[in-house]
């Protein structure tokens, strides 16, 4: 297997995706029996699905949170964080996953683009979403103890923005002049924009760009390096830094 080498003149920007949490236990969205496959999204994933039966997507929330909360991060994740550990203010992770293994890794410098499952936010006033760790039982909806409205997972559905500092903070890590850019994509199809487009960004500012992922990603052919594998076994051992 070809390696990475990180010297002091590079910064590593790393997007992760569901591929790199399936060895921890949590399922994957697309392929043979993943997550879409028995949930419709636009019934329990989108603005639509929750205004049309919020317990149905509180159901399927708290199922998710019940799954994930067991889980430990794998040597992929243990890795990504070893990495931000060495390369400082030179590293920057961006993950679409919402099950806080990462963060339980240990990872810090990191933005969590499509939200985090065990926050929630309410839908009528402007309280600071907060962390939920509860499985809400079937048929109910949780209601704002501030102001009695809706509560809701603080994810970003099917259709909704993303936080815009957020893709300000990516593109400022991939526009810096002051080191050669890396982008690195882990354990995702490629199938969900902006993060897909992540990588035209990094190769438009003359960066390195690698993938590793366990199939070939939908965008796998814009990538220079392709390494095929399961992210828990080959991450640990593809990056040496000088
Ligand atoms: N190691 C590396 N890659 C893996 C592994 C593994 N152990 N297991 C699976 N994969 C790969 C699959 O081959 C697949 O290409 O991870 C990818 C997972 O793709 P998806 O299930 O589409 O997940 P993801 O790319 O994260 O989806 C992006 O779409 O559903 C929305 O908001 C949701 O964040 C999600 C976004």
């Amino acid at each position: 297997m070809n390696t990475l080498r990180i010297d002091e003149g590079t910064r590593l920007l790393v997007l992760t995706g569901a591929g790199v949490s399936a060895e921890s236990g949590i399922p994957t969205f697309r392929g043979s029996n993943g997550l879409w496959e028995n949930h419709p999204v636009e019934r329990v994933a989108s603005p639509e699905g929750f205004r049309d039966d919020p317990s149905l997507v509180w159901r399927f929330y708290s199922q998710r949170r019940a799954g994930a909360a067991p889980c430990e991060p794998n040597p992929g994740h243990l890795a990504i964080a070893e990495w931000e550990k060495k390369l400082g203010d030179r590293f920057l992770l961006v993950t679409q996953n919402v099950d806080g293994l990462h963060r339980k890794a240990g990872s810090q410098r990191m933005v969590e683009l499509h939200g985090n499952l065990f926050t929630t936010r309410c839908t009528r006033c402007e309280r600071t979403p907060f962390e939920d760790r509860l499985e809400y039982p079937e048929g109910t909806v949780p209601l704002c103890g501030e102001c009695g409205g809706a509560l809701r997972p603080h994810i970003v559905w099917f259709g909704e923005m993303l936080n815009p500092r957020e893709l300000i903070e990516v593109g400022e890590f991939l526009q810096r002049l002051d080191t050669r850019l890396v982008f690195m994509a882990v354990g995702t199809s490629g199938a969900v924009w902006p993060a897909a487009g992540f990588v035209d960004g990094a190769r438009k500012g003359g960066g390195q760009t690698w993938l590793v992922n366990a199939d070939p990603a939908d965008n796998a052919d814009r990538f220079h390096h392709f390494v095929q594998g399961r992210s828990g076994e080959v991450l640990p051992k593809l990056v040496t830094f000088e």
